[in-house]
């Protein structure tokens, strides 16, 4: 099948790519002229693993291919996908939809085919009927559903997480659109990925609902951690002991220094302005959005606590070990690291940083933080470190070459990578989250 795919970003590249694997013929269209050439010599925008190679592999194999040219590019395509980004819109929260709307004009003007125009970027409850009614306004002739499909891929994973999906959503309002997205996913659901057919409407509130879902369930293991450093409990023994029953399930209850990335902080706030909007209100999901955005500068205030307290950090020096939201990718959007840094400047601290993949991007957002090249040139002379992100890297550290550079042996553990009793073995002044 011919596949067009528009935005040939963070999404659009993977699924993109992904569907080419399984076979069918797809074009990646981006209007960023320079992204695009730079696709066609195999360079990729964003740092994602096993995407280069699957990217080379099937433009070797002549099924993907990238143009600028969306006319041309979605002749004879019988699924064109929307991948543009829904940034929150400054000042309200509301995702800014601009870009999907242009596209959906675009693809109007330009529409000859018969074919099912998919919505993949993260758009409110009701923006398919909008997408639908452009392109009736657009005059094309051709016959078309607007179908909704949206992503559940996680940074660092993406590709597994396309191609073993645990479930594929699909909402359409006809049978011409759920026919072709039966052939666009043929592949994986010979796989047995269960393929979820609902209206457009549930389509894409599912997709704010699992975000705003998992969003409540690490903030409330985060709460619960801090309520065990004050009771004397272990979070992990928590998490594991909830965990265990089917109905809670193990994953998401990592206590950490609060959700970050592309995805949690818009989604959740983009929920909360729908639910005001429709005068239905979501007050978990506003207490989430309020922990979470504390949590972060909590976790400031843990590491100047670790430095002595507030009256404490004048000419002192801090180790950020990790600058990323997570590990195994270059994102650093709403990252926690951002608001730690900063915190700890304000403090007068000095701070020191690395990260294995996020330092580029995290430069000009930390412009007062020194990058260093490896984490023991960040620990060089440190008064405390804080790992932040639990990069591999950083999991089995040098712990005799860590004590022989810094100032004082003190760690910050943000992540629980390490076993209180063996740090403290090792010699160091230890804190982690929610284990007293
Ligand atoms: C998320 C969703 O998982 C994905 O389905 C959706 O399509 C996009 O948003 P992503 O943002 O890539 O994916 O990362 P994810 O692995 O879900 O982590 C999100 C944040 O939550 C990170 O900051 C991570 O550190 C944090 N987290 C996650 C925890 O603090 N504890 C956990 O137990 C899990």
């Amino acid at each position: 099948m011919k596949i067009a795919m528009v935005g040939a970003g963070y999404v659009g590249l993977v699924s993109g790519a992904c569907l080419a694997d399984f076979g069918h013929e797809v074009v990646c269209i981006d209007k960023d002229p320079a992204r695009i050439s730079r696709l066609q010599n195999g360079i990729m925008p964003i740092y994602e693993p096993g995407l280069a190679e699957l990217v080379s592999g099937n433009m070797r194999a002549g099924r993907l291919a990238f143009s600028t040219d969306l006319a041309e590019s979605i002749k004879g395509a019988q699924a064109i996908f929307i991948a543009v980004g829904t940034p929150s819109r400054r000042g309200d929260g509301h995702a800014d939809l601009s870009f999907v709307y242009a596209v959906a004009k675009e693809i109007g003007a330009n529409l000859r085919d018969p074919a099912v125009i998919v919505t993949k970027s993260t758009v409110p409850v009701g923006t398919g009927d909008e997408v639908e009614r452009i392109l009736r306004d657009s005059g094309t002739k051709a016959q078309f559903a607007v179908v909704s499909n949206p992503e559940f891929l996680r940074e660092g994973a993406a590709i597994g997480d396309f191609k073993r999906p645990d479930r594929i959503v699909i909402g359409a309002e006809d049978e011409f659109g759920r026919q072709i997205m039966k052939e666009v996913y043929r592949p994986l659901f010979l796989n047995k990925a269960p393929i979820l057919f609902t209206s457009r409407r549930s389509a894409e509130l599912i997709k704010y609902a699992a975000n705003a879902f998992l969003a409540t369930k690490i903030t409330f293991i985060n709460e619960m951690a801090d309520l065990c450093e004050k009771v004397g409990g272990n979070v992990q023994d928590v998490a594991r002991g909830i965990g265990l029953d089917n109905r809670i399930g193990p994953k998401f209850l990592h206590a950490g220094p609060g959700y970050g990335g592309s995805c949690f902080p818009k989604d959740t706030l983009a929920l909360l302005k729908t639910a005001e909007d429709y005068d239905s209100p979501v007050r978990i999901v506003e207490a989430v959005v309020k922990v979470n955005d504390s949590r972060k500068r909590a976790m400031g205030r843990k590491v100047i606590e670790a430095l002595g307290g507030p009256d404490a950090t004048r000419g002192k020096r801090v180790a950020l070990l990790g600058l990323t939201f997570k590990p195994n990718t270059d994102d650093m959007r709403d990252a926690p690291s951002l608001v730690i840094a900063q915190a700890l400047i304000d403090a007068g601290v000095e701070v020191m940083a690395y990260d294995p993949e996020g330092m580029e991007l995290a430069q000009p957002l930390m412009p007062g933080v020194t990058m260093c090249a490896s984490p023991y040139a960040a620990a060089d002379g440190a008064d405390a470190i804080a790992l932040v992100t639990e990069w591999d890297a950083f999991r089995a550290l040098d712990l005799e070459r860590i004590k022989a550079v810094v100032k004082a042996p003190v760690m910050v553990d943000l992540r629980n990578v390490y076993d209180p009793a063996e740090m403290r073995a090792a010699g160091f002044a230890y804190m982690s989250i929610g284990r007293a």
